[in-house]
């Protein structure tokens, strides 16, 4: 159990966002249900999937077991690079509401650009349309850079709430995080442990010595500290918790500037550029 409550961030719609959740990346919809009704019991309330994990039925069971009101959970999923397109993105949220048994998410993002289809834009007309319709109550991006911000906005007058991006100490993406800064767009980081391989550099260990702390609650605590939206993933019950306590300790000055050196702008999740091409 946190110490603390988590944080709840303003997004530009004037919806409110937890500042941590559960991802679920990777697990199937057993697994998915049971981190689902683990977190919720241990604080968390927001939980992030997408159509292409498959999971999305285990993380509705999970809500629903959990005992918890569905309108204190924030739900976010996302339309596949498939999916793309008015119709097409339109039916696949349908599609996710049912498997998700629920009537509404909170949060829908395009889960990439893909560029080279460039259906993006029409995309994101569908996700507006579905956001009047009250069936995503906030709609943002995935794995967009800062053009494709500015032609959205630039074609349809609206701007994401959310960018979801991959960040974590290798890949720290400054200018991408000061391009959605400027447009109000909050930067939420995927694989914000760096798919569990940043949590072995010697530094974090010796700043969790420093504060008495695990390792990815120093990494986790980094991304708070910048203002980031994170979603760690874990299937293991004591450290889905151990990543919700973050809020009794805080990194300074000197543990910021030395993470900062961290940075070797090294994906470790395929290229935004190409993926899905
Ligand atoms: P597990 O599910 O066995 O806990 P990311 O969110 O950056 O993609 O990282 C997820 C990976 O990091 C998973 O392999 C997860 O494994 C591992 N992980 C998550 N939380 C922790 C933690 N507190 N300590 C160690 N490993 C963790």
């Amino acid at each position: 159990m946190t110490d603390m409550a988590i944080p709840m961030i303003e997004m530009n719609d004037g919806h409110r966002i937890p500042q941590l959740g559960l991802g679920v990346w990777q697990d199937n919809d057993e697994q998915a249900a049971a981190a689902v009704r683990c977190a919720l019991q241990a604080g968390y309330r927001l939980v992030d999937t997408a159509s292409i994990y498959e999971n999305e039925a285990g993380v509705g069971a999970g809500v629903r077991e959990s005992g918890i009101e569905r309108a204190e959970v924030f739900i976010t999923t996302k339309i596949w690079n498939a999916d793309q397109g008015y119709q097409a993105a339109q039916d696949a949220l349908h599609a996710s509401l049912e498997r998700l048994g629920m009537d509404y998410v909170d949060l829908l993002l395009i889960h990439w650009p893909v560029p080279s289809r460039d259906l993006y834009v029409d995309t994101w007309r569908a996700l507006i349309k579905l956001r009047e319709q009250g069936l995503a109550r906030s709609i943002g991006v995935s794995n967009f850079r800062a053009d494709e911000l500015h032609r959205l906005f630039k074609e349809t007058g609206q701007l994401p709430a959310v960018n979801q991006i991959e960040l974590h100490p290798w890949l720290q993406q400054a200018e991408l995080r000061t391009a959605n800064g400027v447009h109000g767009v909050r930067t939420q980081a995927w694989s914000p442990l760096g798919q569990g391989k940043v949590l072995a550099d010697p530094l974090i260990a010796g700043l969790a010595a420093k504060h008495a702390k695990e390792p990815a609650q120093i990494i986790l605590r980094w991304h708070i500290q910048h203002g980031v939206l994170v979603i760690p993933k874990s299937s293991n019950p004591e450290r889905i918790r151990a990543n919700a306590d973050l809020f009794d300790f805080a990194l300074d000055e000197d543990d910021m500037a030395a993470l900062a050196e961290l940075d070797r702008g090294e994906r470790i999740g395929p290229d935004p550029d190409t993926f899905g091409a």
